[in-house]
């Protein structure tokens, strides 16, 4: 937000430049009382949360409403990492690291028109919030007794297009298997959050057709 020529003080120029939107003079005094929340802010207030080692229930609650407050920001995060890589072998897609720490991982992953990747799970807990545009998520629930190594039966659960401000949880063992789709023609721009680092962590791809399961470790520019 530009502040008018009224209120064009260089402290208000640097708040403004800052993130912070500026509301005005009372007195001679600036009233800069509101800022956008940014990445930083984002990133202490999870750690801080993290490290108070949580139950599931209050990490997800607590844990959602920051993020939600972070996708508000379309400027939470640099333009170079709202775009696919447009190189390598997923030209079409982009992940970038955002944050790595003891309990958390924060990235920003890009969808291109038409990208996807299939079911998935992440052995860990996670939040997906969308910045930009809008992706199809659709969940799978396991129906099999789980005693067969490599086996999985899996059923749909639902299919929900998550948009701009949205955050949909991924709670491991009970809703975490997913199916990601861009249908649209423009790029997605998510930020996903989780508790463990994604690169090299051991998970499983789940294949509707045969039921098998395969394991797999992302490598570090594939950890969606
Ligand atoms: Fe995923």
């Amino acid at each position: 937000m530009a502040a008018s020529s009224q209120f064009d003080t260089p402290v208000s120029r640097a708040l403004t430049a800052r993130g912070a939107v500026f509301l005005g003079r009372l007195g001679g005094i600036n009233l800069t009382t509101l800022t956008t929340y940014d990445l930083d802010q984002f990133v202490a207030d999870m750690n801080a949360l993290v490290k108070s080692r949580p139950e599931q229930a209050k990490l997800f609650d607590k844990g959602s409403s920051y993020l939600e407050r972070l996708v508000r920001n379309p400027s939470c995060i640099p333009e170079e990492f709202q775009r696919p890589t447009g190189k390598g072998k997923r030209a079409n897609h982009g992940s970038y690291a955002l944050y790595r720490g003891p309990g958390l991982f924060v990235s920003a992953v890009v969808w291109g028109p038409g990208d996807n990747v299939g079911p998935h799970d992440h052995q860990t807990w996670g939040m997906i919030g969308v910045i930009g545009n809008a992706i199809q998520e659709t969940r799978y629930r396991r129906v099999d007794d789980r005693d067969r190594e490599g086996f999985a039966k899996l059923e749909q659960d639902r299919t929900t297009l998550v948009k701009p401000g949205d955050v949909s949880l991924l709670i491991p063992e009970v809703d975490e298997i997913h199916r990601m789709d861009n249908f649209s023609d423009r790029s997605t721009v998510e930020i996903h959050v989780y508790g463990k680092d994604l690169v090299g962590l051991p998970r499983y791809r789940y294949d509707l057709e045969t039921s098998e399961v395969k394991p797999f470790a992302s490598e570090k520019f594939d950890n969606c």
